[in-house]
């Protein structure tokens, strides 16, 4: 049986960490009524890396950032992405630099890496972004697929993290960007490796961020983005009924306000927030139910995607 004193002790930590909880929800409402613009850190002459700066979102983002001050670094698998990138960047008013490396390459990552630190400096926030999606059925995807996915979507976060977190826990500040979706957070058919991946690039900013905090590094912060369709390209053709296709000017420049103000966990948009809340809740045939109600599997019905359309 456990000690009283031992039971006594944990039941006021709980009652301490009850009155706490309070006090944050009320702190995250006065929060939500300042402006951002009061809210916003300054990243002017930080170094950023995005990766999958090329195309999408990630080159939004490299524009937002430059705008901001930040040296904008871009990784992508494709150079005349990356190319078009720095130049939009540059024609702007800003700074970019752009490499050609491929994210699924671990060699290639920290090489980049060392050339990176050389040639512009030290990174101080790192944004994983790159994705690529199947798009199929578990039993048509081919195995080289399902491998890339993974290796694009969550184990190459390991490789970019650890080249960069080095510096910033010395300085116990920096920020790593965890570009995840709502696919990391809810199942949906047709997508078992994208959302597999996704799933674990949840769980790697979860942990990270748990690693940090229990090493007193909380100067070192970390968000989580989980958007729904984008029209970027990506999820061409896939579309549902209930739930909006966002724009990626919008998802953008969200992504980096959330930056700015150090958000944990983006949901885009934001009410989705209520979906892995009632996953945990709510008993699996009642899941099942409102994911058919959803017709959450006609979602990929017309996907064709950015490799077959481009
Ligand atoms: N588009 C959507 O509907 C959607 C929804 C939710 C989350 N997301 C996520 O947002 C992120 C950005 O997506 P996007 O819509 O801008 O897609 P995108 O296809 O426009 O951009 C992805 C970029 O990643 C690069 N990339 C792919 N493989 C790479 C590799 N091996 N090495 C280096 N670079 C590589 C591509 O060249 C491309 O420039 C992805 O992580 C994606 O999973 C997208």
């Amino acid at each position: 049986m456990a000690d009283p004193q031992v039971v006594m002790m944990l039941v006021a930590r709980l009652l301490m960490w009850m009155v706490a909880t309070v006090y944050f929800f009320l702190e995250s409402l006065v929060l939500c009524l300042i402006p951002r613009s009061y809210r916003r850190k300054d990243i002017k002459g930080n170094v950023v890396l995005v990766t999958g700066g090329g195309s999408g979102i990630g080159r939004l983002m490299c524009l937002k950032l430059a705008a901001r001050g930040a040296v904008v670094v871009t990784w992508d698998v494709s150079e005349a992405g990356n190319e078009e990138t720095v130049r939009q960047v540059q024609a702007a008013g800003g700074q970019c630099h752009g490499y050609v490396v491929d994210l699924c390459d671990r060699q290639a990552v920290y090489a980049a890496a060392t050339r990176l630190k050389q040639e512009v400096g030290h990174v101080d926030i790192l944004v994983n972004n790159a994705g690529v999606v199947t798009g199929k059925n578990i039993m048509e995807s081919p195995d080289d697929s399902i491998q890339r996915t993974f290796d694009v979507n969550a184990i190459c976060h390991f490789w970019t993290t650890k080249a960069f977190l080095g510096h910033m826990l010395a300085q116990n500040k920096g920020h790593i960007v965890t570009i995840a979706s709502m696919a990391g957070k809810m199942a949906c058919s047709g997508l078992v490796d994208y959302c597999a991946s996704k799933y674990a690039a949840v769980g790697f900013h979860e942990t990270l961020q748990a690693e940090l905090k229990a090493n007193g590094k909380d100067g070192v912060k970390t968000t989580c983005v989980c958007p729904v369709v984008i029209s970027t390209g990506m999820f061409q053709g896939a579309e549902s009924k209930y739930f909006p296709t966002l724009v990626p000017d919008f998802v953008a420049g969200e992504v980096v306000d959330a930056i700015l103000m150090n958000t944990s966990t983006l949901y885009l948009p934001n009410y989705m927030w209520l979906m892995p809340l009632q996953i945990m809740m709510f008993p699996q045939k009642s899941m099942d139910m409102l994911g058919e109600i959803l017709e959450m599997k006609e979602l990929m019905k017309n996907f064709v995607g950015r490799r077959k359309t481009e």
